[in-house]
């Protein structure tokens, strides 16, 4: 049990400090920022209580082959929103997906949790209650619109330039109004970080459903943006922008959609690349468009957009309702053409991704009979002794990416190329609380220490 803390006057503060720490609900009657410069210096304060107590002690060796083999298991990054474990999945401040389904506000009639309630568990770690989520939903109603000049750089992309580039381009461009950067140029002092990196957080989540809606619009031709109904949810308006606002079950997908993406621990790509760049006080435009481009590679997020592909092609080929037997064949045609089978795998997990268990969940409650639905039902019976008579993928078993599309693709989103672009919506969720607390806790520039392959055999044959 963590000891009682006491203050150069033997004060007391563990009654305080537990309370704000690990009470589950948030207090009534303040703002999500109010809030958090009230959390501020109990976590400073526990922090260097940690340090006192364990910062000298070791972590576990480091292996020659961690360096070579792209750092898995090196424990080298504090991330407070969520942890991961590889038997059981995700928790977010430890709460584990069906708990946040069950504790966090939902919409008027809704079953899913509202992001707006992920958003405040994330940077809190506590519960906050409907009042709270629906001023965040009129909050970042209020902060939506974006500037005219990033409008124009959106309609100007030629519809063939991928929407994760196009999303990329918009969000680093939304540096032109940073908070943070403005108030570092003004010699803000480092103790403030955070309240301007909040705001830019909190500017940067509200605009996305605008550039997605207008990426969405433009490359699919799919008609004029409706404007941001500040009654609505955040996940609501979301939809509207894309043209789905009218169908309450896709309306539903997306708040369980964003609540599920938004955060998975911090060494993931999108994830340490948004944190690394922040480090060098990037501002949270500059480093959360770092992670897009992190986002957007094939082994990460853009696998959802890469499921539907390898599906498509595969109903193509040995048409629908296939034999168990034509999908082996396929699978083991993938593997054999020195290809990954999206969907599958995962550096962490080491059984199926609760994620993808909450999508197979939603669809066996809204769409139990749809074909797609069954076909990817039909592979996670297949695939899962495929990878592991193949030998060579340490987790077998699907991943968030290998559902996402089918659920997507019922209601008629059918554009692959953007699913990752939804993806990015919900993971700036993760990546900007993060960046809140690392301001607030005066993180350092990431500077780990890279060696070249001359140099690590010199080292041991210095010591042979
Ligand atoms: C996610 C992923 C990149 C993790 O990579 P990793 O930590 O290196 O995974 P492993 O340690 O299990 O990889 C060992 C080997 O198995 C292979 N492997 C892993 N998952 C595989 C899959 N789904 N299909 C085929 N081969 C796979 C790897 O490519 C690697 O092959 P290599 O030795 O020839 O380089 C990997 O599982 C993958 O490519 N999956 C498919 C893409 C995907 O779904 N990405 C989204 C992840 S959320």
């Amino acid at each position: 049990m963590a000891s009682v803390l006491r203050t150069s006057r033997t004060k007391p503060v563990w009654s305080a400090l537990a309370r704000a720490r690990f009470s589950s609900t948030a207090p009534k009657n303040t703002t999500l920022k109010e809030r958090l410069a009230e959390l501020i210096p109990l976590e400073l304060e526990n922090v260097k209580r940690v340090r006192a107590e364990h910062g000298k002690k070791a972590f576990g060796p480091v292996i020659v082959d961690q360096l070579y083999g792209g750092m898995r298991g090196l424990p080298a990054l504090i991330w407070d929103g969520s942890v991961l474990d590889a038997d059981e999945g995700i928790r977010f401040r430890g709460k584990t997906i069906p708990e946040c389904q069950e504790l966090l506000p939902k919409a008027p009639g809704g079953a899913e949790p509202l992001p707006e309630g992920l958003f405040w568990l994330l940077v809190t770690g506590e519960i906050p209650t409907q009042e709270q989520v629906t001023e965040l939903s009129k909050d970042w109603a209020a902060r939506s619109a974006i500037p005219e000049f990033v409008e124009e750089i959106l309609d100007r992309c030629p519809p063939t330039l991928h929407p994760m580039s196009q999303f990329s381009l918009a969000v680093t461009a939304l540096n032109h109004n940073s908070a943070f950067a403005k108030a570092y140029q003004d010699g803000v002092s480092k103790k403030e970080y955070w309240g301007p990196t909040f705001e830019d957080s909190m500017d940067l989540i509200a605009k996305l459903p605008n550039i997605a809606g207008r990426i969405y619009r433009n490359v699919f031709a799919a008609g004029k943006l409706p404007a941001i109904d500040p009654s609505k949810d955040y996940s609501h308006n979301l939809s509207t922008l894309l043209g789905f606002g009218d169908n309450a079950a896709f309306v539903e997908l997306m708040r369980l959609y964003i609540t599920i993406h938004s955060d998975h621990e911090g060494g993931n790509v999108s994830a340490h690349t948004g944190k690394l760049v922040g480090s060098a006080l990037s501002d949270p435009f500059l480093a959360f468009a770092a992670s897009l481009n992190g986002l957007a590679g094939p082994l990460h997020g853009l696998a959802n957009q890469e499921v539907l592909i390898w599906l498509s092609k595969m109903q193509s080929q040995i048409g629908e309702n296939a034999s168990d037997e034509a999908v082996k064949e396929y699978v083991w045609a993938t593997l054999k053409g020195g290809q990954v089978v999206p969907g599958y795998g995962h550096a962490v997990l080491r059984k199926t991704d609760p994620r993808y268990t909450a999508q197979r969940e939603f669809a066996l409650k809204h769409l139990p009979d749809d074909p797609l639905f069954k076909l990817v039902g039909q592979i996670y019976n297949v695939v899962p002794d495929i990878l592991l008579e193949a030998g060579k993928a340490k987790n077998p078993w699907p991943n968030v990416d290998a559902h996402s599309g089918a659920l997507l693709s019922h209601y008629g989103l059918t554009q692959m190329q953007f699913y990752t672009v939804l993806f990015g919506v919900s993971r700036a969720f993760g990546v900007t609380a993060q960046l809140i607390w690392d301001r607030a806790l005066g993180a350092p520039l990431e500077r780990p220490k890279s060696y070249s392959t001359a140099a690590i055999e010199k080292m041991f044959k210095d010591k042979s």
